[in-house]
C-alpha cells in the first residue's frame, strides 16, 4: 500500500485535503492525524471492519479497546447507553481536550472497536486539525496512538511515517503535538469515578470537578500481579529498544551513580544515554544526553519524553538512565510512562 502524506498547517486553506482524508475513513480506510496529545491512527469507529484494520496496522492485540474520537457533544448520546451527570460535568470542564471517559456503549458501537467490552472510551480532542478531520470523516473516529504496538506514541509526523508508512492510506502531518503524553482516562461506569491512565488532566483537576476520584492502583506500581483496569495499560508500552533505568535520590548522588554506570558500559563498548534536567545535565558523561528542561517545568518534559526515547532508538543506545520525578500533578503521568518504559526498573541511591 502506498501511504500518502499531506501537510496541514491550518484548517482553512486545507479544507479540501481534509475532506479527502475524511472520505478515506468513510470508505473504510485508515488515516493518521495529529491531536493535542499524540498522533492517532484513525478509522471509522462504527465500522467493525475498520477497527480490525487498525489492530492489524498497529500489530496490536485485538482485546485492547480503541478510543472513539468525536468533534461535537451532540455526537455523544448515540454511542452511549446513558449520559451520567459526572460525564456532563467533565465534558463541560475539559472537552474539547486531553480527557477520555469510559461509559456504557450503545449498540451503534461494534465490539471490534471496544475490544469486546460493553463500555466505550470517548474523547473530544481540541486540536483544530483533529476536529476538522473528525467532522469530515462523519463524526466518529476510532483511534489508538499511531505507533506500532510496543513503541513510544508518536509526537511528530516523522515517527508516524517511520511506523506506519505502507500500512495505512494517509498521514496528516500537522507538526509536533502540544502535550506529548496520551489523554487522561476516567472510568465513569464504576460507583466512584476512577483514573485508569494519568495524563495532562490531573487527579487534582478531576477532584475539583467531581468532588472525589479514585486512582487505579496499578498506575505507579509494578502491575505484573494485579491487572490494570484499562486493558492497554498491561502491556509494556512506551518501550525503547535499549534498557532504561530510573534513578532516584539526591541530585549529586544520582549524577554520580549514572556517571559510574555509563563508565562501566563505555569500557564494554556499549552506548549510553541520559535524560536529565537542565540543573545538572552538564555534569553527565553519557554518549547522548537529552536535556529535559528545568525540573520546575514538567510540561516541557512531558512534551519531549517520547521523542527522547525514539531518538535513543535512532542512536542505537543500549543503556539509558532517567532522573526520577515527583508524582504530583502531571508528574503522575510522567512517572507512569517512565516506569512503563523502564519495565519498573528503579534504583534508589
Ligand atoms: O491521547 C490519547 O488518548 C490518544 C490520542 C490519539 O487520542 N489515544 C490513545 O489511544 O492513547 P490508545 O489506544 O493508545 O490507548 C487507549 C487506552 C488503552 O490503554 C485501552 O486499553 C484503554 O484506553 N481503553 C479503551 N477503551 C476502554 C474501555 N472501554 N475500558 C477500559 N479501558 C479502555
Ligand atoms: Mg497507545
Amino acid at each position: 500500500m502506498i501511504t500518502r502524506v499531506i501537510r496541514v498547517e491550518n484548517t482553512d486553506s486545507t479544507k479540501e485535503l481534509l475532506q479527502e482524508a475524511g472520505d478515506i475513513i468513510k470508505k473504510g480506510g485508515l488515516v493518521a492525524f495529529p491531536t493535542e496529545t499524540v498522533y492517532g491512527l484513525g478509522g471509522d469507529a462504527l465500522n467493525s471492519q475498520s477497527s480490525r484494520k487498525i489492530y492489524e496496522a498497529k500489530g496490536r492485540p485485538s482485546d485492547n479497546p480503541l478510543i472513539v474520537h468525536i468533534a461535537d457533544l451532540e455526537h455523544l448520546a448515540p454511542i452511549v447507553k446513558e449520559i451520567p451527570e459526572n460525564a456532563l460535568k467533565l465534558a463541560k470542564a475539559f472537552w474539547p481536550g486531553p480527557l477520555t471517559m469510559i461509559l456504557p456503549k450503545s449498540d451503534l458501537v461494534p465490539f471490534e472497536t471496544t475490544g469486546g467490552l460493553d463500555t466505550v472510551a470517548i474523547r473530544m480532542p481540541s486540536h483544530p486539525v483533529a476536529k476538522a478531520f473528525i467532522e469530515a470523516a462523519g463524526g466518529y473516529v476510532a483511534a489508538p496512538s499511531a505507533n506500532l504496538s510496543g513503541k513510544p506514541s508518536p509526537t511528530t509526523a516523522k515517527y508516524v511515517i517511520q511506523d506506519m508508512d505502507g500500512r495505512i492510506d494517509m498521514i496528516i502531518d500537522g507538526d509536533g503535538v502540544d502535550i506529548g503524553l496520551e489523554s487522561t482516562i476516567v472510568d465513569l461506569t464504576s460507583k466512584e469515578p476512577m483514573i485508569l491512565r494519568p495524563g495532562y488532566i490531573t487527579e487534582e483537576m478531576l477532584t475539583r470537578v467531581l468532588g472525589s476520584v479514585a486512582v487505579d492502583q496499578t498506575i505507579l506500581s509494578d502491575n505484573s500481579k494485579v491487572a490494570p483496569k484499562a486493558p492497554g495499560m498491561k502491556y509494556r508500552h512506551y518501550a525503547p529498544k535499549g534498557e532504561l533505568t530510573i534513578v532516584e535520590g539526591d541530585a549529586d548522588k544520582v549524577v554520580a551513580y549514572i556517571n559510574a554506570e555509563t563508565e562501566k558500559h563505555r569500557k564494554k563498548g556499549e552506548k549510553t544515554g541520559v535524560i536529565g534536567t537542565s540543573e545538572v545535565a552538564a555534569l553527565y558523561k553519557a554518549d547522548s544526553v537529552k536535556i529535559a528542561g528545568s525540573r520546575e517545568n514538567e510540561e516541557l518534559f512531558a512534551r519531549q519524553l517520547y521523542t527522547f526515547l525514539r531518538e535513543f532508538d535512532d542512536e542505537d543506545i543500549a543503556f539509558m538512565y532517567a532522573e526520577s520525578y515527583n508524582t504530583e500533578g502531571i508528574g503522575q503521568a510522567i512517572m507512569n510512562r517512565l516506569l512503563k518504559a523502564a519495565g519498573h526498573k528503579v534504583v534508589t541511591v
